[in-house]
């Protein structure tokens, strides 16, 4: 039996990255999956074919995630295409690092509307259909970062942090809806987000993280899996840290 079987998922920012680790394997996972991407429409509907190809049904949404509209509009599309929405995946995210001194409000205001804000709207379009349910696995894509701070990125930091107090919150507001909520922090985990830092930086990192290696978006899925699963059916408001150790 495979673990997702029969629940619908939507993944955010999926077009690439762990967001396209997570759409794989919930699929590998019997999910039905609808995911969102910003701009990547090429990769989108090449993800989309090869889920499809697993057997389940996939469909990709080009939805900007710091839209609360398009994010409600979203939600329509997927419970009329799909039927339900059990599993929701919060990964859709950005970086505009600067040190505070450079940083523009343009870029501290984008990166907390992409990160958070998304967050806050993808959860609210979902909420009336997971309370019918009366079940519902919210997972919301954190970062070490937003436990720990990191100097030039105050901006994606604050984002990481808010998003750890809001999942709390739907946590103790929705629990006794049986709507899970829960939290993913990943460490370095080797992206297109981390091919933008140089290679001493990555080099530091790798050294300095317990299991001397950066992270992979199937790492980061696996955890998923665990919560949007009935295997964690009494976990809710946590905060799991996928990371090698990294802040151990
Ligand atoms: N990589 C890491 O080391 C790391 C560590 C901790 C946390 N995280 C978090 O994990 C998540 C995924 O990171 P990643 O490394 O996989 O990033 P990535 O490779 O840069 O991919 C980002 C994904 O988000 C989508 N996206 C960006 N802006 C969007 C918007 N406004 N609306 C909808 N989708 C949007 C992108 O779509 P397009 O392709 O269309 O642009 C893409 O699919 C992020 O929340 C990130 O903060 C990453």
């Amino acid at each position: 039996m495979k673990l997702l079987e029969g629940k619908t998922a939507i993944v955010t920012g999926a077009s690439r990255g762990i967001g396209k680790g997570i759409a794989q394997t919930f699929a590998n996972q019997g999910a039905n999956v609808a995911f969102t991407y910003s701009s990547s429409v090429e990769a989108a509907n090449a993800l989309e074919a090869e889920l499809n190809a697993l057997g389940v049904k996939a469909k990709g949404y080009q939805s900007n995630a710091a839209s609360f509209d398009e994010a409600q509009k979203l939600a329509e599309a997927v419970v009329g295409e799909f039927g339900s929405i059990d599993i929701l995946v919060n990964n859709a995210g950005i970086t505009k690092d600067n040190l505070l001194m450079r940083i523009s409000e343009e870029d501290f205001d984008t990166v907390i509307e992409v990160n958070l804000k998304s967050v806050f709207n993808m959860t609210k379009a979902v909420q009336r259909t997971m309370l019918k349910q009366r079940k519902g696995s919210i997972i919301n894509m954190s970062s070490v970062v937003g436990i720990k701070g990191n100097a030039g990125q105050t901006n994606y930091a604050a984002s990481k942090a808010g998003i750890i107090g809001f999942s709390k919150s739907v946590a103790l507001e929705l629990g006794s809806r049986n709507i899970r909520s829960n939290v993913v922090a990943p460490g370095f985990i080797e992206t297109e987000m981390t091919a933008k830092l140089s290679e001493d930086i990555l080099k530091d990192w790798r050294a300095g993280i317990p299991l001397k290696r950066g992270g992979t978006p199937e790492d980061i899925a696996n955890a998923c899996v665990f919560l949007a699963s009935d295997m964690s059916a009494y976990v809710t408001g946590q905060t799991l840290h996928v990371d090698g150790g990294m802040l151990t």
